[in-house]
Formats: C-alpha cells, sequence, structure tokens
C-alpha cells in the first residue's frame, strides 16, 4: 500500500490540503476560500468553525481525488497563518469569540500604550517582536477584556489559547493535544526566543494566565494522533510550523543567510541566521525558524501586509481587473507607470517601518493616467517594498544576499518577477514547486515518521524552474528607488 504525507495549509483566505508523495510531488490539491469577517473598519475575523470544517473538508477531498484513505497517510503536518488568536472552552470545545486575525488592528492603541512606557526594547529584547497589533498577546488580552465571562473562565483554567496549528491540532485529536511549535510561538510577543519557553513577565504585563497557554514543542515530531476526521484512521500529527517559517523550510534555505520571499496575501521575507537569534538594527523580526533534533534556528523576517492583497483590491475594491492574475496582463499595456507610485500602506506597514497609522496613497496621478498603470504600479508596490526589507537585511546581518528565493501565488506573475529582479539588482530564482509552505511541512512531518530518511533525500528534490536576471538600467533602477521612498514618507502616519 503506497504512504503519503498530507499537508494542510491553514492560510488567511483559504484552507488548503496537499497530498505529497516520496519523490515530493504534489499527488492532489483541494482548497476552500475561507470568509473574512470585518466588523468594523480595521477589524478582521474569521470563524474557527468554518476554519475547522474547511480543513478537514479539503483534506477529504484530496484524499479521494486520488482515490487514497486515511490509512494511506503516513503523517500530517500543519502550518498555518500565523499570529491568527483563537480562545476556546476546554471543557466545551467552543471558541468564545470569534479568531482574531493577524492583520487586524484593534489592539493597535493599547500597542502604543507598551511603547509609550518604554518596554519597546523589553519585547524587542525578548520576544524579537515589535510592539505592533500584528501579534497574538495584545488580542489575546483583548478577549479576555471585552468578552462577558472570559476573563474570570481564563483566571479558573477553563480556557486556551491557539494559534490556528494549535486550534486544528486540538479538533484533530478530539480535544486530546494543546499544542503549539516553536515558531508560532515565537509570534506571540509572550515567547521568549532565547529561553525558548513563555515569558511570565510578559503574561503578567498583558493580564493573561498561564494556564491558557499551549506546550510548545519542536516543528517536527509526533505530537498526537487523528482521532476521527479521516474516517477513524490515527494518522499521527508530526509537524508544525507557521506558514512563513515553513516556507523557507521547503525552499531549502537550511544554510545561513539564504534567504526566501513569499507573495501571498502579504508578503514575507526571511533569513535563516542560524543557531543564534539575531536581533536587528532596523526593526526587523527575530523569529525561530524551526526547532528538530534539539537544534534551533532562527530567522530574520521582514513582513509586508499588503503584497497579493493588492491585487485583490484592484479586482475587488477598484473594479479593473476580473481576476488577480489578470494584472499582468493589464499592467503589460504600458511599458511603465507614467510616473505613479502606490503605497499600499491600506492596514499600516509593516517592516522596516512599522507605522500602525501609515494609510495608502497613489502620487503622480495625471490625466495620462490608465488602469494599466494603476496595475503596473500595484507591481511595483509589492517589489519596491521586498526591496526595502531586503536592503536592511543585508544591512543588519553584513551579508550579502547572492539571489532571492520566491513562492506563493503572486511568484506566477513573470512581470512582477522580472520588476523584482530589477529592483534588486540579484537574480530572482522560483523553484518548480512553489508550493513552498506545504512542502515544508510536508517535510517536517515526513521527517519526524521516517518517510523521508533524512534531510539530504529532501533537498534533493528541490529544484529550480526558471531564474529571472536583472536587466534595468542601474541608474534609472536608482532615481525611483528615491522617489518610492518619497512616496513611502508621505503616507506615513496618516490616520491619526
Ligand atoms: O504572519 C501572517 C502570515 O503568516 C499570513 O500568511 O499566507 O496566510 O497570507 P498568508
Amino acid at each position: 500500500m503506497e504512504k503519503y504525507i498530507l499537508a494542510l495549509d491553514q492560510g488567511t483566505t483559504s484552507s488548503r490540503a496537499l497530498i505529497f508523495d516520496r519523490q515530493g510531488n504534489i499527488c492532489s490539491i483541494a482548497r476552500k476560500e475561507l470568509r473574512q469577517h470585518y466588523p468594523q473598519p480595521g477589524w478582521v475575523e474569521h470563524d474557527p468553525a468554518e476554519i475547522w470544517a474547511s480543513q478537514v473538508s479539503v483534506a477529504v477531498e484530496a484524499m479521494s481525488k486520488i482515490s487514497i484513505s486515511g490509512r494511506q497517510l503516513a503523517g500530517a503536518g500543519i502550518t498555518n497563518q500565523r499570529e491568527t488568536t483563537v480562545v476556546w472552552d476546554r471543557n466545551t470545545g467552543e471558541p468564545v469569540y470569534n479568531a482574531i486575525v493577524w492583520q487586524d488592528r484593534r489592539t493597535a492603541a493599547y500597542c502604543d500604550e507598551l511603547k509609550n512606557l518604554g518596554l519597546s526594547a523589553l519585547l524587542r529584547g525578548k520576544t524579537g517582536l515589535e510592539s505592533d497589533a500584528y501579534f497574538s498577546g495584545p488580542k489575546i488580552r483583548w478577549i479576555l477584556d471585552h468578552v462577558p465571562g472570559a476573563r474570570l473562565k481564563a483566571e479558573r483554567g477553563q480556557l486556551a489559547f491557539g494559534t490556528i496549528d494549535s486550534w486544528l491540532v486540538w479538533k484533530l485529536t478530539g480535544g486530546r493535544v494543546h499544542v503549539t511549535d516553536v515558531s508560532n510561538a515565537s509570534r506571540t510577543l509572550l515567547f521568549n526566543i532565547h529561553d525558548l519557553c513563555w515569558d511570565e513577565e510578559l503574561l503578567e504585563l498583558m493580564h493573561i494566565p498561564a494556564s491558557l497557554m499551549p506546550v510548545v514543542a519542536s516543528s517536527s515530531e509526533v505530537y498526537g494522533f487523528v482521532t476521527d476526521a479521516f474516517g477513524g484512521a490515527e494518522v499521527p500529527v508530526a509537524g508544525i510550523a507557521g506558514d512563513q517559517q515553513a516556507a523557507l523550510f521547503g525552499q531549502m534555505c537550511l544554510e545561513k543567510g539564504m534567504v526566501k520571499n513569499t507573495y501571498g496575501t502579504g508578503c514575507f521575507m526571511l533569513m535563516n541566521t542560524g543557531g543564534e537569534p539575531f536581533i536587528s538594527e532596523n526593526r526587523l523580526l527575530t523569529t525561530v525558524a524551526w526547532q528538530m533534533n534539539g537544534q534551533t534556528t532562527y530567522a530574520l523576517e521582514g513582513s509586508i501586509f499588503m503584497a497579493g492583497a493588492v491585487l485583490q483590491w484592484l479586482r475587488d475594491g477598484l473594479g479593473i481587473i476580473q481576476s488577480s492574475a489578470e494584472a499582468d496582463a493589464l499592467a503589460r499595456q504600458v511599458s511603465d507607470t507614467g510616473g505613479l507610485y502606490f503605497v499600499p500602506a491600506f492596514t499600516g506597514l509593516g517592516a522596516p517601518h512599522w507605522d500602525q497609522y501609515a494609510r495608502g496613497l497613489m502620487i503622480g496621478l495625471n490625466r495620462g493616467t490608465t488602469p494599466a498603470h494603476i496595475a503596473r504600479a500595484a507591481l511595483e508596490s509589492i517589489a519596491f517594498q521586498t526591496l526595502d526589507v531586503l536592503q536592511v537585511m543585508e544591512q543588519d546581518t553584513n551579508l550579502k544576499i547572492h539571489e532571492l528565493r520566491v513562492d506563493g501565488g503572486a511568484s506566477a506573475s513573470n512581470l512582477l518577477m522580472q520588476i523584482q529582479a530589477d529592483l534588486l539588482g540579484i537574480p530572482v530564482v522560483r523553484p518548480r514547486i512553489t508550493e513552498s509552505t506545504a512542502a515544508g511541512a510536508a517535510c517536517l512531518a515526513g521527517l519526524a515518521t521516517g518517510f523521508w530518511k533524512d534531510i539530504n533525500e529532501i533537498a534533493g528534490q528541490w529544484q529550480r524552474e526558471l531564474v529571472f536576471s536583472p536587466s534595468a538600467d542601474p541608474n534609472q533602477a536608482r532615481i525611483k528607488k528615491l522617489r518610492w521612498a518619497d512616496a513611502v514618507k508621505r503616507s506615513g502616519r496618516w490616520e491619526r
């Protein structure tokens, strides 16, 4: 009976399941869109019950597409949108509130308070993160403070917190296992990335009882077994990593200095920095990449909030394209943006600016501006934001980045990838399998269960598909970078 590895990829906009064979090929994919809830401006929520139901249904669908049963799964790996926060009742298994999504800004004022109290250095030192509404801790605090009865229940030990990985493992194991992995824990603003444990001082600071927190495990081990979601097959759940860390692993960026960029809803550039946490001077995040066989690997991360989401806005907000993929064709109708710059700070700006109050702007509009110019400026905005992060990453680490490995939905755009190579002045490498996130989760689970012998067996499966080489006039690129920096400055601190 042939065996496979299942990767559950629970992202911001969809739940997906992918099945890999021993050669690292994707044999089956199923996907279901996830409903987004915007109860107030700046608030973003998901329904945890829908997350669970959609994730199980895509797993079952992916298996049925290739006519296999749960018994043929050697293991399951989970990778997930990070930071998104669920709090549920341990007795009933019911969430006490919707999942508060990473993009949600409701805790911005509280995060400012922490900054004003002079706590930024403490937070950065312990967690490697910024005081920003992006992370889970302030979201947990909000739930305990605003959901009637939640704080009392939390103090009595009746509630559990989890990022989406924890929620899925809890559900998959029938409420038996409450766990997260180091990579997800390192996105909460509550986890000490040096000692690799929940930080008591930070829990106290945010008034979060320690009893809420899951056990923190490595990224590749058997955490528990699926009870009845896959027809009674007791599949080992054996890999967990936040989606960006999983993608770094899936891109085989296993050596210090290797960098990948994922063009998803947002854009996340991560550099493997080896066995020591590297604290940035330029407000990049220090995060745990993964932990395996007792060894911890760290990464430096630049998180950009709007990337593929910019193209979605062209589709849903402006209505100038029917699908995100059309942005490419529309932008190709013009050879440049005609001097238009588009800063997509719709939900503030992430790295390296960290301005919660920046808002989107287009500047350089003139009578000749057409939807094609806007589409091209939107694609450029993704590449410019990536450039901002790459530059400070090099400055911080004193390491020259020689190539950028790319993946994620928008990496399919050849135009965007070429613009990216031209702006960065280095080759942009797209692998044969751009499902790096799922591949990473599958590898972590496959290694823990002996499905793959060792990392070398997997590393040999990674292949380049296309390399985009820089071809632009460096002088022109330099002028454009200056104009972009000026536009970013103008979008700053607008909301207040
Ligand atoms: O930190 C947020 C990130 O994990 C979300 O990723 O792919 O769901 O946009 P994605």
